[in-house]
């Protein structure tokens, strides 16, 4: 056949339709009109919030549909078209580069957002995501009340849950340092607050500590670990001063535990995230030691009873004074 400019007209209008009814075409004939047992009207202030994420592209970075396979908590339960019943548009994305967000309600309460969205790097020191500052208030405001409204009636039952410790966390902190240290211990199981760290505080796993604390903590708790990080006018309650622990440490003799367990878990109800899902033991163990040493002024590595062996000791000797015979 010739290639007329006829031709070549045509067939390039016959790849377009064709790839514009695998693209668009197919996908829209396979959403449901049914609501799915998640599904819920979004307020207007959450569609107000939807039409933000349309606007600002935030489905360059983000999918609200995930597969199996993957980490993200949307893989805890696959989304369904029937989700997004009356989402005008609702664009799922392909594009991966930030977690899923199909199941984003109530993984995070309000306060974390709005730091977030103000400025990422005030939660995730080293996140790629753009700011969002140059929003107003409001807008903030509604996009967070979107993303804690993914999932539906799940991520309502989330967020009732993160309301709920809220209160609780905010009680504690309001009533000074010993009722809210010791509010903040109460979360931990006894095994756990009676466990040394395994792990010796080896200068390397410091500096590894530091690393990782640097890349994950720094602007909550700030460098000197005193809480006052960039995030801190943002959160309620504010983040942890680790420089006042030490009174407590002392009479509880042990905080490797208590730190592992808070880092891998997170405190429901205030802006300390999970860790478990980014950051492997003996990096937790690390964390716990560079926290111990740097702010507290005193570690518990090594010492009796173990309930864990390390893969390593090697000849490193405990040299923190036991709490209570220190010179006074
Ligand atoms: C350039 C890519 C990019 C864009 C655009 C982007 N994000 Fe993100 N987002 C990320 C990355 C990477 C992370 C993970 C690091 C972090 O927590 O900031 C993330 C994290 C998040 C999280 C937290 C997920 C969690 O639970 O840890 C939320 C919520 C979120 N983004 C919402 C949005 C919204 C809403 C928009 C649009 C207003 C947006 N993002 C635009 C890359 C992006
Ligand atoms: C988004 C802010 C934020 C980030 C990021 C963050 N934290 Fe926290 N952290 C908090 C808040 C808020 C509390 C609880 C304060 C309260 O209830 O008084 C807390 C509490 C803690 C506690 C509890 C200590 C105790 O004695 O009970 C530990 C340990 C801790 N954080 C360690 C870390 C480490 C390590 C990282 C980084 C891997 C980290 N945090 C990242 C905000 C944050």
């Amino acid at each position: 056949m010739k290639m007329t400019p006829a031709v070549l007209i045509i067939g390039a209008l016959m790849v377009f339709w064709a790839s514009a009814f695998i693209i668009v075409g197919i996908p829209s004939m396979t959403m449901k009109e049914t609501p799915s047992e998640i599904w819920r009207q979004l307020t207007p202030e959450e569609e107000a919030g939807h039409r933000l994420y349309v606007i600002n592209g935030c489905s360059y970075c983000h999918s609200l549909y995930i597969r199996v396979s993957d980490w993200d908590i949307g893989a805890e339960r696959i989304a369904e078209s029937g989700d997004y019943v009356g989402v005008e548009p609702a664009i799922l994305g392909t594009e991966r580069t930030g977690p899923d967000l199909s199941q984003e309600g109530g993984e995070h309460p309000e306060d974390w957002n709005i730091a977030h969205f103000t400025n990422p790097r005030h939660t995730s020191p080293i996140s790629l995501m753009p700011s969002w500052d140059f929003l107003e208030e409001r807008e903030i405001r509604a996009l967070t009340a979107y993303v804690q409204a993914l999932g539906g009636k799940a991520a309502d039952v989330r967020q009732a849950r993160q309301r709920q410790w809220k209160t609780q966390a905010v009680a504690a902190y309001s009533g000074g340092l010993d009722r809210n240290v010791e509010w903040l211990h109460a979360q931990v199981p006894e095994v756990w607050r009676r466990m040394p760290n395994p792990y010796p505080a080896t200068e390397a796993a410091l500096q590894r500590g530091k690393r990782i604390y640097q890349q994950f903590c720094i602007n909550c708790h700030s460098p000197i670990g005193d809480g006052k990080g960039s995030a801190e006018p943002y959160l309620s309650p504010p983040p942890l001063n680790f420089t006042t622990l030490r009174r407590h440490v002392v009479e509880n003799r042990y905080i490797g535990g208590i730190f592992y367990y808070q880092i891998m878990n997170g405190i429901t109800g205030t802006a300390m995230p999970y860790f478990k899902k980014h950051l492997e033991s003996e990096k937790i163990w690390d964390l716990a030691n560079y926290l111990a040493v740097s702010f507290v002024g005193y570690t518990d590595a090594n010492i009796e009873p173990r309930g864990i062996d390390a893969s390593y000791e090697g000849a490193w000797r405990n040299s923190y004074p036991p709490p209570g015979t220190e010179a006074k």
